[in-house]
């Protein structure tokens, strides 16, 4: 229902608002959110740009203050803004950064909330439920602030968090949106696919950012986008890296780690194969599943060769699988 949406956006809107009050305007909001924002090295003008906020740590600062407004508890709570629980309403985000989520034309759709300390326990982020307008496998983090650049660079860097769009846009590269942790989705690339047909991966440097990237490559290449994979450093995402190195060292790593996706996936899945017959089969397999995913016949037969030569094995081989798989498939 139209009208339903357009309350909650403008619920979102408000708390948008409310949540930036509070870290720029309260003393709780200055000396926590301000100072956690600043320890991270984000400057005022990053704060101000990506509409970074703060969640009071009370009970029902935000809920209280939005219905003596005049906004409808109903929407707060659709929104999950509130949390409703025999007849008491509760703050869903408290002591919190705030990170909005913008949608491609600058909607508030959701939010994030960090909570400010590492402790491992807890969850680090809390982000709104699903709702009428919040769709977490259609929104992208960081789209409405880089589309212009996604354009006019013919590029998109793709990232796993909130802080590594806004440390890399902060850096001077703005083309950058993230997943913002789920599995990327089909819906998200889609969206990208409207701006450029070049994505590159750029996942935390772990076990878990490693297997992010290939589960995202076929994806990519199955919408006919190309898709390149640079990594980082152990223990690295691209915000702690941005922050160590200058935009000219960030932009020197990136020419000289990009790797397109069939040179990537035969680096990291030849890695545990040690010249073992059986695992390399299993690798070659691999790369050929990717590659039958790609619509367009001459980028296939381009790729075909290029994995022929990696792999050292012959491009007629390679085309019997491809052929294999491909006819499974329909
Ligand atoms: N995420 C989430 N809930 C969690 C952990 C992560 O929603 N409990 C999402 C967030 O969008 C986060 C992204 O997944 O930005 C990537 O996770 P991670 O790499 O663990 O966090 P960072 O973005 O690196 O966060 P920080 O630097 O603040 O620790
Ligand atoms: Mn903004
Ligand atoms: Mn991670
Ligand atoms: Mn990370
Ligand atoms: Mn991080």
């Amino acid at each position: 229902q139209a009208n339903e949406r357009e309350s909650m956006y403008l619920v979102s809107e408000y708390a948008n608002t409310f949540f930036q009050n509070s870290l720029h305007k309260t003393e709780q909001g200055k000396a926590i959110g301000l100072t956690y924002y600043k320890e991270r090295g984000f400057t005022d003008a990053t704060i101000k740009k990506f509409n970074l906020g703060y969640s009071p740590d009370t009970w029902d600062a935000l809920t209280s203050q939005a219905i003596r407004k005049g906004y409808q508890l109903k929407f707060l709570e659709s929104t999950g803004l509130a949390i409703v629980k025999d007849n008491k309403q509760f703050d869903r985000f408290k002591g919190r950064v705030m990170f909005p989520i913008q949608s491609m034309s600058g909607r508030v759709l959701g939010f994030g909330g960090r909570i400010l300390t590492n402790d491992k326990k807890a969850a680090k982020y809390l982000n709104s439920p699903e709702s009428d307008i919040y769709h977490k496998s259609k929104v992208l983090y960081g789209i409405y602030h880089a589309k212009q650049t996604i354009a006019k660079e013919d590029n998109c860097y793709l990232v796993e968090g909130y802080t590594d769009v806004i440390q890399l846009y902060q850096s001077g590269i703005t083309n950058v949106v993230s997943s913002s942790g789920t599995a990327l989705t089909s819906d998200q690339i889609r969206l990208i696919n409207r701006l450029t047909k070049n994505i590159t991966v750029l996942f935390d440097g772990d076990a878990a950012g490693m297997r992010a990237s290939i589960r995202g490559i076929d994806l990519i290449l199955e919408q006919g986008m190309n898709v390149k994979v640079c990594t980082f450093p152990d223990g690295e995402d691209p915000d702690s890296f941005a922050r160590k190195n200058t935009l000219e060292d960030i932009q020197q790593y990136l020419k000289e780690n990009t790797q397109d996706f069939i040179r990537f996936k035969a680096s990291i899945l030849q890695e545990d194969t040690q010249n073992d017959p059986i695992k390399k089969a299993e690798v070659v397999r691999d790369m050929v599943a990717s590659i039958s995913k790609i619509p367009d016949v001459i980028k296939r037969e381009i790729y075909v060769q290029e994995c022929s030569r990696i792999m050292d094995i012959s491009e007629e081989v390679l085309f019997n699988a491809l052929a294999q798989l491909r006819g499974a498939a329909e």
